[in-house]
């Protein structure tokens, strides 16, 4: 009995340490940057598109790619190429186009 306690208390630790950390810590923007699949068409590193004509973004400054990913989501920026791009951007939060443009801004 008293190790079962023991190990329900660890695991409410566990629980609440995680819960404590979604809270606190910013996203991922590294793996959400894969899991939205921009690395697909934008290279695993922000800088190896998978076509001459798709933008490398690495080393891009935060606040620009925030602004550019916004108007792509937004259909403010609408060129030739841009409509390849839009169906990925629906999904993402502020907090994502956030993580993520700090992340590629890193790379
Ligand atoms: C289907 C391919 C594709 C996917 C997937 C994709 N993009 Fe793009 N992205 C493009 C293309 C093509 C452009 C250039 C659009 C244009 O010319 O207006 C672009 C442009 C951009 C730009 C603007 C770059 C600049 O220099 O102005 C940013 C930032 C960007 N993408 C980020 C992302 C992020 C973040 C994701 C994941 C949520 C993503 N892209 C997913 C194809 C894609």
């Amino acid at each position: 009995m008293k190790s079962i306690l023991k190990t329900l208390g660890i695991g409410l630790v566990a629980v609440s340490g995680l819960a404590i950390s979604n809270v606190t810590v910013a996203a991922d923007g590294g793996a959400l940057y894969t899991q939205k699949l921009c690395n697909t068409c934008h290279g695993a590193d922000a800088k190896t598109p998978i076509q001459p004509i798709y933008p490398k973004l690495a080393g891009q400054n935060a606040e620009y790619l925030i602004a550019q990913i916004k108007d792509i989501k937004d259909k403010k920026r609408a060129n030739g190429l841009t409509g390849t791009m839009v169906p990925f951007t629906m999904s993402l939060t502020e907090d994502d186009i956030k993580a993520i443009s700090e992340w590629i801004a890193a790379q």
